[in-house]
Parts: structure tokens; C-alpha cells; sequence
């Protein structure tokens, strides 16, 4: 078989991205537009804006994609796109962008698991990288650690069971009046400051669950109760509970399981402190995405997408967009 060559979209949220990808993972071109800019006047993501500015771009950036590749639309051999989980309005846009290339190109089209992509992911950034693995998927809507025994086979063995890891990030930075998206700010400003105070670590020895709404909360009644605290501090000391709670927890699992590798995946691998502090465990292979890889991306997508093409893997035309479509509906 020759390398498939696989277009992907991605608009789950607020990034507009296609990637074209060659074979397990050369990528012929991969654009990821962020409507950031357009977001942060509101303080989150505007579903509506989103999707409305998804129909006005996909067209252009496809186009793009297709040009720097250096291809014609009729050598794509598939067509990948995001299913779910995220807003509705603008996954439809994508599904159904996608489903118009997959007929008018008489070619299959995939339905890809956003998650999946988060965690896939990684293997574009550690081409060597193979199950089993035990993943930390840390992103905007989830928090999780998967046993990931094979390539297709996602254990969930813990989640959150409210706030999301960067959800957390976003809204304590909202609290703070920093802008959004929160986790790039709150990251940034840490690094100028001292973990000096000592916020929560919520179920931090019990068990594999996370819970963030009372770390957020806590941070919020310490802002009102200490005017003068500096806001850096505050970023570096709620950023550390956040992030050593998340590693405990994968860390405990995998040791208990005897497990070597650790693959971290979504917007929150982005964060510079959980990168570096997972340098300190020698003891295991730790693999990280590459920053352009972290957050949201059609690359992710495409590779997700690779791993169904060749099972055969394939959707119908009723693929519809599942807004909380869970990891195991792959
Ligand atoms: O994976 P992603 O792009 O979108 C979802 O699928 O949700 O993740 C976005 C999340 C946001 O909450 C954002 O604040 C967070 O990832 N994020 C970070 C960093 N960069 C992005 N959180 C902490 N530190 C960062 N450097
Ligand atoms: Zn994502």
C-alpha cells in the first residue's frame, strides 16, 4: 500500500485547522487558525462566533493547506475530520465541509474522537512511542489518566469530577482579571513568582479522581481576603497544587502498575511547569507533544485519523457531531 495521504479539519472549539498528512506522519502542511483574539473581548469562547467564523475560513485554509503541500485535491486518499466532543455548531461545520470533499472526491471519510487526537497526538511528536502507556489527557473540557493499552484500547482510570485542569487554569485567570485563554497567562506569570502560599490539593491520596472546583474557589476567597498578595504569587502557588496533583496521581498509577511510559496529552501539556517537573522521574519514559502539537490541531486529527484509515475504519454520511461524545465511542 502506498502512504494515504489524509486531509483533516478540526473545529471542536475555536481553532480552525487543516492538516494534510503523508503516511504515518509526514506532514505536508498544517495550519491552525486561532480565533483567540476574536474570543477574549467576551472572556471565554462565543459557540455562535465560533462557528460562524469556522464557515468563514475553512474554505481558504483548506485551499492554503492543499497549495503548500504541494498536491491536487484528487491525490487525497481520505478525509478526517472531528466528530466530538465540543460545540456543536461548530463541529457541524467541519463534519459537514468534510462530508461535502469526501463525496464530491468519491474518497472515505473518518470520523475522528477529539480525545483520541489529543493522545494521538504524541505519536507525531515520538514517532517510536507504542502502547501500553499510561496517559494524562489535560485539556479545556477534560481531565483524565487512561491506562492506554493498545492503540485503540483507552482505559479510563480517573477524571475529574468537575472542573477540567484547564478550565481551572481559565477561570481562576478570569478571577483574577488576567484575560483568556487563562493557562498560557497563569503559566507565564508563575514563572515571575513564588509558590508562597499553600492552596489545596484536592483528593490528592485518594484515589485516581481529580477535583479542581475547590482549588479554584479557594483562590478566589485568598484574592478577596489578601489585597495585597502579588498576582504573581498567586499564579505560581495555585499553578503548583494544580500540577502536582495531576502528577501524583499519574505518577502513583503507573508505578503501582508496573507501567514504563508516560505520555502526557491536550492544552495543559503545553504548561511549562508540569513539563519540567516531570523531568524529575527518571524512572520512566516521559513523552510530551511539541508545543504546536499541545493545544488544538487538525495534525492531531490526522494522525487519529491515519490509525482508523488503515483498519478500514470508516463513517457513513449520517455521521452526525456528538457535542459530549465520550473516549470510548472511537
Ligand atoms: O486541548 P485544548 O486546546 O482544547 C480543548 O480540547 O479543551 O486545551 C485548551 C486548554 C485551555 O483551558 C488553556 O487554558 C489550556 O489548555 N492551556 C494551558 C496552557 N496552554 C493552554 N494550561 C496551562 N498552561 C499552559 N501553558
Ligand atoms: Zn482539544
Amino acid at each position: 500500500m502506498n502512504d494515504p495521504i489524509i486531509l483533516s479539519i478540526e473545529t471542536s472549539c475555536d481553532e480552525t485547522a487543516v492538516c494534510i498528512l503523508q503516511g504515518k506522519n509526514k506532514i505536508l502542511s498544517n495550519i491552525v487558525l486561532s480565533q483567540i483574539d476574536i474570543h477574549k473581548v467576551f472572556g471565554g469562547v462565543v459557540p455562535e462566533i465560533a462557528a460562524r467564523k469556522h464557515i468563514k475560513f475553512l474554505n481558504n485554509i483548506t485551499k492554503e493547506a492543499v497549495k503548500e503541500a504541494k498536491i491536487e485535491l484528487k491525490d487525497i486518499n481520505a478525509i478526517a475530520v472531528t466528530k466530538g466532543p465540543g460545540l456543536v455548531g461548530a463541529l457541524l461545520i467541519g463534519l459537514n465541509f468534510a462530508k461535502a470533499l469526501s463525496l464530491n472526491l468519491n474518497i472515505p471519510l473518518i470520523g475522528v474522537n477529539h480525545l483520541m487526537g489529543h493522545i494521538y497526538a504524541n505519536f507525531l511528536s515520538s514517532p517510536d512511542l507504542k502502547p501500553p502507556f499510561v496517559t494524562l489527557l489535560v485539556s479545556g473540557g477534560h481531565t483524565m489518566i487512561l491506562d492506554t493499552k493498545d492503540y485503540m484500547d483507552f482505559e479510563i482510570v480517573g477524571q475529574t469530577k468537575d472542573d477540567a485542569a484547564g478550565e481551572a487554569f481559565d477561570k481562576v485567570a478570569r478571577m483574577l482579571e488576567l484575560g483568556y485563554p487563562g493557562g498560557p497567562i497563569i503559566d507565564k506569570l508563575a514563572k515571575v513568582g513564588k509558590k508562597i502560599y499553600k492552596f489545596p490539593k484536592p483528593l490528592f491520596n485518594k484515589g485516581y479522581d481529580f477535583s479542581f472546583s475547590g482549588l479554584k474557589t479557594s483562590v478566589l476567597y485568598f484574592k478577596k481576603d489578601n489585597p495585597e498578595a502579588k498576582i504573581e504569587d498567586i499564579a505560581a502557588s495555585f499553578q503548583e497544587s494544580l500540577v502536582s496533583t495531576l502528577i501524583h496521581k499519574t505518577v502513583k498509577y503507573a508505578k503501582i502498575n508496573n507501567r514504563k511510559k508516560i505520555v502526557i496529552a491536550g492544552g495543559v501539556a503545553a504548561n511549562s511547569t508540569l513539563r519540567e517537573k516531570l523531568n524529575d522521574y527518571k524512572e520512566f519514559d516521559i513523552y510530551l507533544p511539541e508545543m504546536k502539537y499541545c493545544t488544538d490541531n487538525a495534525a492531531m486529527i490526522a494522525r487519529a485519523g491515519y490509525e482508523k484509515y488503515i483498519r478500514n475504519d470508516f463513517s457513513d454520511f449520517d455521521l452526525d457531531a456528538i457535542p459530549n461524545l465520550a473516549l470510548k465511542e472511537l
